[in-house]
C-alpha cells in the first residue's frame, strides 16, 4: 500500500462557480515526480467517514515545487467535492496518496488529439504542457458550457491559437466526432476525458471508422455513487460490516481496517479486485467482462443489489 503525504493549501480560487483550483506544496520538501496525466488521491475527513477522491495534476510535471488539482463540484456530491469547495481553505494540510498514472501520453504518437467535456480538461492541462516541450503535433477539442464549466477557455486560447478548437455547448455548438477522427494521419492517437457520454461517443466513432483499440484512450470520471446500505460478510475472516448509503464497499473495508490495493477509485484500473461468493451485484464497473464479473467486483464502485454480499476476504 502506498504512503500518504500531508501538503499544505497555498492557493484557492473559483475558476468558475462550480470549479474551483487548489494548489498545494510539500511543507517539507518537493513533491514526488509525475507524468503527464497522472492523478493523486485526495483523503477527505468527512466525519466518521473517510473518503478518497481521484483528481488529475493539472500542474507542470517538471515542476516539483507544487501540484494543482481542479475540483469540480457534484450536484449529488457525497460530500467529497463540497468539502473541497466548501471546508477546505489556504493554510489547511490535505493528505493525499502520491501520484499514479492511469491515462499517460504515448511518446511515439505522430499525432495525438485530445478531447475534453467540462472537467475533463484537467488531465490535458499537464498533457500539453508536456506537449508543447517536446514540440509534438497536437489538437484539443474542448466542450463546455460557457459560465459554468469553462475553466481555462481564455488561457488556452492564448497559449494554443488554432490548436485549440472550443464548443459552448450552452451556444448549441457540438462536437462532430466524425470528422475530429477522420482522416488522421497513420500513428495517430486520440485521448478522451469527459463524461460517459462523450466517451461512448469517442470509442464508437473510433470503431467505426477503423481506428486500432490501442490507439484510443480515455479516462473516466466515475467514482463511487451513493446507493442502498447493506451488510458485507467477510468468509475467511468471519466478520460482518455495514456498508451505509454514503460509502462504497472499499471505504467501509477500509474503516473496518481492511485494506485493499487500489488506484483510480473509479472502477477503470482493475487493482481492488475482489472475489464475491454470494449475492446479487451491481456492478458499475468499466474493467471486467460479463465472465469476470461473474466471480469479481470492483469494491471502489460495485454495491449489493439486496441486504447482503459475501466476499472472499
Ligand atoms: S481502484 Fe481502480 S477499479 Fe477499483
Amino acid at each position: 500500500m502506498s504512503s500518504v503525504l500531508e501538503v499544505r493549501i497555498t492557493d484557492a480560487k473559483m475558476l468558475t462557480p462550480v470549479i474551483r483550483e487548489l494548489t498545494f506544496v510539500n511543507p517539507s520538501g518537493r513533491l514526488p515526480g509525475f507524468s503527464a496525466g497522472s492523478h493523486v488521491q485526495v483523503h477527505l475527513p468527512l466525519g466518521e467517514r473517510n473518503l478518497r477522491n481521484a483528481y488529475s495534476l493539472t500542474s507542470d510535471p517538471a515542476d516539483l515545487h507544487h501540484y494543482r488539482i481542479a475540483v469540480r463540484l457534484q450536484d449529488d456530491s457525497r460530500g467529497g467535492s463540497r468539502f473541497l469547495h466548501q471546508q477546505v481553505q489556504v493554510g489547511d494540510s490535505l493528505r493525499i496518496s502520491p501520484p499514479a498514472n492511469l491515462f499517460a501520453l504515448h511518446s511515439a504518437a505522430r499525432q495525438h488529439i485530445l478531447i475534453a467535456g467540462g472537467i475533463g480538461i484537467t488531465p490535458f492541462l499537464a498533457y500539453i504542457t508536456a506537449l508543447e516541450q517536446r514540440n509534438a503535433d497536437f489538437e484539443l477539442h474542448y466542450a463546455y458550457r460557457k459560465g459554468l464549466t469553462d475553466a481555462y477557455t481564455d488561457e488556452l486560447q492564448q497559449r494554443l491559437g488554432t490548436c485549440l478548437h472550443g464548443y459552448d455547448r450552452s451556444a448549441g455548438e457540438t462536437l462532430d466526432l466524425a470528422a475530429v477522427l477522420s482522416a488522421r494521419p497513420l500513428g495517430s492517437h486520440v485521448y478522451v476525458c469527459g463524461p460517459e457520454r462523450l466517451l461512448m461517443g469517442v470509442k464508437e466513432q473510433a470503431k467505426a471508422l477503423g481506428w486500432p483499440e490501442g490507439r484510443v484512450h480515455w479516462e473516466a470520471f466515475s467514482g463511487a455513487e451513493p446507493g442502498l446500505p447493506f451488510s458485507l460478510e467477510l468468509a475467511r475472516s468471519r466478520r460482518r460490516i455495514q456498508v451505509s448509503a454514503e460509502q462504497s464497499l472499499l471505504e467501509a473495508l477500509e474503516s473496518a481496517g481492511v485494506e485493499i490495493p487500489n488506484l483510480c477509485r473509479g472502477g477503470v484500473c482493475g487493482q481492488c479486485a475482489t472475489r464475491h461468493l454470494k449475492g446479487d451485484i451491481e456492478h458499475r464497473d468499466h474493467v471486467l467482462s460479463a465472465a469476470e464479473q461473474a466471480e469479481f467486483l470492483m469494491p471502489c464502485v460495485s454495491r449489493a443489489c439486496g441486504s447482503s454480499v459475501l466476499l472472499d476476504l
